[in-house]
């Protein structure tokens, strides 16, 4: 997958600096070749001898080795790789790339580089959601530099949440997409997501409680895999993905838009938790109260099925059409049976009802259903989900 691909990787000085010596040996398996630079700090975690043995090759250190200047200058050091690999970015090594600060070997190449750079950060909980790491990063994304993870997780320090690197899968992942070698580069994948909220009135509406955390981290799961994505998005809790073009809607009518604008595509997935209705007698100016103590009588309209519509397509209909049933009760029977109405080749299903925390929460419990019959996976992060299926869909579209 990464044949021919040249590697500059650059390890920071943290406790995921462990995860490099794996990443250099599966980087290698997968075809790169692997050039290490390793920060002073890195040394404290992991030996130069340990990273130079896995790479096959020298390690470089320090901004002013006479030998290595003489051999191949730090310019060009920084300019014979495909891709610049940070694992870990730690805090410090991210400010200074926002600074553009260049005082050691490490970040002289990644201010010096005329090629992506792609981060993969880890640190302390508190420190990952600082404010001033938050700032950098979003300079960084800014500038065009490309992440993967962090996730949530227990930590090396005994505190658990968003800071702990991405595993070294997903980081190949990742280093395949921003090479344009993932397995749907190329791939044109639409995803919906988030509620819809539908007007009462000009300062009241109807939603419900999905939150986009399953459509954002597909849509960012496909990212990963090389694919371009529309992500067509209602109003939801969680932040689209980097690296994705964003459609932010607000009714189910204007998500409907935004999916045809955004065909043809070679998949679709519908995670949105669209409303079934709209308040057909919505008011131009807010409601009032008019003293008789009768509330005002809400009239409902059917909203367009944007999963069916497109599953019905004669021309032009996506090869793969998933759709997600979110279920309270006799999920697969419920799941099956709406899979044949919407006219979809697959459905992921679920059990929300709320003893299972599902809506909202971080986790997911889904089973895939498809023409030849139900697949119940365990249950895993809503990530984790995310990353099985955008693979099944990749290979979907590769069978
Ligand atoms: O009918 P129900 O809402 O249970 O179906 C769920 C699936 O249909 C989801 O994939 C959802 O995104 C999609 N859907 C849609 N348009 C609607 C209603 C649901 O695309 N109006």
């Amino acid at each position: 997958m990464l044949t021919g691909k040249k590697i500059l990787l650059i390890i920071g000085g943290g406790i995921a600096a462990y995860k490099a010596l794996d990443l250099i040996r599966r980087a290698r398996d997968a075809g790169a070749e692997v050039v290490p630079v390793m920060t002073r700090a890195a040394e404290e975690f992991v030996t130069p001898l340990s990273v130079s043995a896995l790479a096959g090759t020298k390690v470089y250190r320090d901004l002013f080795d006479l030998t290595d200047e003489a051999e191949m200058g730090h310019i060009q050091l920084s300019r014979a790789a495909d891709l610049l690999v940070v694992v870990p970015a730690t805090a410090d090594l991210m400010a200074k790339m926002a600074g553009g600060q260049a005082n050691d070997l490490a970040s002289t190449l990644l201010l010096a580089t005329d090629k992506r750079v792609l981060l993969a950060p880890a640190m302390n909980v508190r420190m990952w959601t600082h404010p001033a790491t938050q700032r950098n990063l979003a300079t960084l994304r800014g500038d065009g530099v490309l992440t993967v993870g962090p996730g949530d997780g227990v930590m090396a320090c005994g505190e658990f949440g968003p800071g702990r690197m991405a595993e070294v899968p997903e980081i190949l992942a990742a280093i395949g997409a921003a090479l344009g070698a993932g397995p749907l580069a190329g791939k044109h994948v639409l995803v919906t997501s988030g509620p819809t909220h539908e007007p009462i009135d000009p300062v009241r509406y109807i939603a419900n409680r999905s939150s986009g955390a399953q459509g954002t981290a597909l849509a960012a799961a496909l990212r990963d895999l090389g694919a371009r994505v529309s992500f067509v998005t209602g109003p939801a809790s969680v932040p689209p993905p980097a690296g994705v073009e964003v459609i932010r809607v607000e009714t189910a009518r204007e998500m409907q838009a935004a999916v045809t604008a955004a065909l043809p595509a070679d998949a679709a997935v519908f995670a949105a938790a669209v409303a079934d209705w709209q308040v057909l007698n919505a008011g131009a100016q807010k409601l009032k109260k008019d003293g008789s103590g009768r509330a005002p009588a809400l009239e409902f309209g059917e909203n367009p099925d944007i999963l069916a519509g497109v599953s019905r397509m004669t021309t032009g209909r996506p090869a793969l059409v998933v759709g997600f049933a979110a279920e309270t009760e006799t999920v697969v029977e419920h799941a099956t049976a709406k899979r044949a109405r919407k006219g979809c080749d697959w459905i992921v299903a679920n059990d929300v009802s709320p003893a299972t925390g599902i809506m909202g929460g971080a986790e997911n419990a889904v089973t895939l259903i498809t023409g030849a019959g139900a697949e119940s996976w365990p249950r895993m992060g809503k990530d984790a989900v995310a990353r099985q299926l955008a693979a099944r869909i990749a290979a979907a579209l590769n069978g």
